[in-house]
């Protein structure tokens, strides 16, 4: 089935957290028409149950397809988790991308690196991470790190709520040889300055969403589905609900590193 290049990328997510990923498609892909779809009404999604997730994410799908879209971009890891294995068989016609805790760039950091995976409960406990980590358990120690209650402080925009909650993670990890922390919520890059105060000296940040970005990149051009044009595209916001923050968060997010 041929699709119009022209129509956008959906790009979705719980609330504020995929617009990291958002960041990084524009900066690859300029050009191209995208929605941005923030189903605040609700998030989190990372305290839910997968059938609650996968349903979800299912009528999102079905609402997005509806609006006309010609691929999608799933920038939440808790719904790639949760759904995206299902959206793809039921939908076989349109790219699907997912997006994972970014413990494969991690094993290139050395030999048998230490890597803490911060993430939401529902991610670390669901299959897809226990296949990605068993995968790489040979090359690398890796620690999860759930991070209940974290996605809701940076949908707030609560400054201090989120110190003191770092503060606490990694506190047991403050002597520990750790060599990268892994970003495995696109919430957390919205916080990045703030983790890096807090985690064991030493440690990089690694986060999937360039990966993701360029992963889709490569999808549409195999499908000959890249935009043409070399005007810059436009942007939709939806929210779901009424969350003041997201625009502040697009206005201030989508052109410098958080
Ligand atoms: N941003 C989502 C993720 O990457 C999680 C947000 C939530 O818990 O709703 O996992």
């Amino acid at each position: 089935m041929s699709r119009n290049a022209e129509l956008p990328i959906a790009v979705v997510d719980s609330g504020v957290g995929g617009i990291s990923v958002l960041r990084e498609l524009l900066r690859i892909m300029p050009n191209e028409n995208y929605i941005y779809y923030g189903d605040s009404k609700n998030a989190p999604y990372g305290q839910k149950s997968k059938s609650e997730v996968l349903e979800i994410t299912k009528n999102n799908l079905k609402y997005l397809k509806g609006l006309g879209i010609k691929a999608l971009v799933i920038a939440c890891n808790t719904a790639t988790s949760a759904a995206a294995q299902a959206l793809r068989e039921e939908n076989p016609e349109l790219p699907i991308i997912g997006i994972e805790p970014a413990i494969k760039p991690a094993a290139k950091l050395g030999e048998n690196p230490c890597v803490l995976v911060m993430a939401t409960p529902l991610t670390l406990q669901e299959e897809k991470f226990r296949l990605l980590a068993e995968r790489f358990a040979d090359r690398e120690e890796i620690i999860p790190l759930p991070c209940p209650g974290l996605v809701e402080l940076i949908e707030a925009d609560d400054k201090d709520g989120t110190e003191t909650y770092l503060e606490k993670l990694f506190a047991p990890y403050a002597d520990r040889k750790v060599d990268a922390v892994v970003l495995g919520c696109t919430h957390y890059p919205h916080v990045r300055r703030a983790i890096a105060r807090y985690i064991p000296e030493g440690a990089v940040i690694l986060d999937g969403g360039e990966g993701t970005a360029r992963h889709t990149y490569n999808r549409l051009s195999e499908l000959g589905l890249l935009r043409r044009s070399h005007e810059t595209g436009k942007i939709r916001i939806i929210n779901t609900s009424t969350n003041p923050r997201l625009p502040f968060f697009c206005k201030q997010l989508l052109y410098k590193k958080g």
